[in-house]
């Protein structure tokens, strides 16, 4: 199969052919219809997990993804991320727990969009929950995966900040990108409410981790079904487009369609 893949930590990922993964007791094999890309991805070649993870090489990274289960041909969608690192959806198959978050691929929901959905969907809908009835939230870095979900799930009660954009005072602060010292300049703008997605504050309260469920895939579903939620994809590519992949996404998400 072709794949995207690291030969080490850190380094580039290319276009390569493997074997196909062979699925373990309780996974499922999957065929991948698409890929959705994000930072995430880019930080486990990296080796963000290095120490606290079991990996293999060739790494294929990739964690969100739409597809059919080799055998019974449910189509499903998630985040397919499991031990060990390295057998993920910038493939053109996967293993996967069956117990990881996954849902249904809904009738009419493009595989491609639902790819796109996962790690960020799933992250704006947890905030936009945690955020309560604060009438205005800043969004730091809005116009990426999570921010263009979230921004759209508040409405009018969105104030969002791209690159050097002047923050103003809110209820809250949803910051997104900014690592500890951008966070704590940034903090004094929020009145009530904070909220950093990169573990970047003093108060572990404020360290906001997703925790995915098949429920909140299912509302995410909804969501986009019903018109609530637009899924901005501003790149597709495919497995040979592997030089670009982390090229940076100048807002929305990108998507490997196979
Ligand atoms: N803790 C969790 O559970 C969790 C879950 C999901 C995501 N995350 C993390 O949250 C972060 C955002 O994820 P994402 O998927 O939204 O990433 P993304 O799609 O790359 O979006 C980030 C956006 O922020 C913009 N940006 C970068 N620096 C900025 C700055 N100083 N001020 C304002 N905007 C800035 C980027 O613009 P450019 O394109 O110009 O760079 C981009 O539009 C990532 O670090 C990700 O790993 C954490």
């Amino acid at each position: 199969m072709w794949a995207i893949a690291a030969d080490e930590f850190g380094g580039p990922v290319r276009s390569v052919e493997l074997p196909e993964p062979s699925p373990g007791p309780g996974e499922l094999k999957v065929r991948v219809l698409a890929a959705g890309v994000n930072p995430f991805d880019r930080k486990v070649v990296d080796g963000m997990m290095r120490d606290s993870m079991p990996h293999v090489f060739p790494l294929v990274p990739g964690t969100d993804g739409a597809g059919e289960v080799v055998g019974s041909g449910e189509r499903i969608f998630g985040t397919f991320f499991h031990k060990p690192v390295g057998v993920g959806t910038f493939a053109e198959y996967v293993t996967v727990p069956s117990t990881n978050a996954l849902a249904p691929l809904p009738d009419g929901l493009d595989p491609v969009v639902a790819a796109a959905l996962p790690t960020a969907g799933m992250t704006a809908l947890q905030l936009f929950d945690r955020l309560g009835a604060a009438d205005s939230v800043l969004v730091v870095g809005a116009r990426g995966g999570v921010g263009s979900f979230l921004t759209q799930l508040l409405g009018d009660r969105a104030i969002p900040i791209g690159r050097g954009d002047s923050l103003v005072e809110a209820d809250a602060l949803v910051d997104l990108v900014r690592d500890a010292d951008g966070y704590a300049a940034n903090l004094p703008y929020a009145r009530s409410l904070a909220f950093t997605t990169n573990y970047a504050a003093a108060d572990p309260a404020q360290n906001f981790g997703m925790k995915g469920s098949a429920e909140a895939l299912t509302r995410l579903a909804s969501l986009v079904l019903d018109g609530t939620l637009d899924v901005p994809i501003t790149r597709r590519l495919s497995l040979r487009d592997a030089a670009d992949v982390f090229a940076g996404s100048g807002g929305g998400k990108t998507v490997i369609v196979m």
